[in-house]
């Protein structure tokens, strides 16, 4: 396997778990002056894991499946999360439960599409 696979994989799954994290920490500490360096770390974060995820349908030959769609709604949904805490405060326990369901989501499209219940490649 070449280089360039792991290079993306590592990219897009290490941007994941701190994009969802900087999320978490600004629904445990909504504080308005974490405002605009939250905005600027999960921008930066969401533009590293989608070149990580286009890298991968490159690099990989995977060519535009229709469950990059239900991905790049999920990639949406939680790059859009990071603002929210400030906005309205008082919807976080609902912020949450749509965080972690998008989280869900995009990692069983992965599974159920990218690969057969064997867990080989398709
Ligand atoms: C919330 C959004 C997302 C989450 C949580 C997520 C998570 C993951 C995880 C855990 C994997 C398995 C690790 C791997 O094989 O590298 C993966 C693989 C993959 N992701 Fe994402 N992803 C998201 C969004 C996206 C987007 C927006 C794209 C494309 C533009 C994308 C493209 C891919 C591809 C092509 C693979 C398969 C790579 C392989 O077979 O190894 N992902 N994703």
């Amino acid at each position: 396997m070449p280089m360039k696979v792991q290079i993306y994989q590592i990219l897009h799954v290490v941007s994941m778990v701190f994009l969802t994290s900087v999320v978490f920490q600004s629904f445990a500490n909504p504080d308005p002056k974490n405002k605009k360096r939250t905005g600027m770390i999960t921008g930066i974060l969401a533009t590293l894991m989608l070149i990580g995820g286009f890298g991968l349908l490159a690099v990989m030959k995977i060519g535009f499946p229709g469950w990059i769609l239900i991905k790049l709604a999920c990639w949406f949904g939680l790059a859009g999360m990071g603002g929210m805490a400030y906005r309205k405060p008082e919807k976080i326990p609902l912020f949450t439960a749509i965080t972690i369901l998008l989280v869900v989501i995009a990692i069983a499209t992965v599974y159920f599409f990218r690969y057969t219940a064997s867990g080989s490649l398709e």
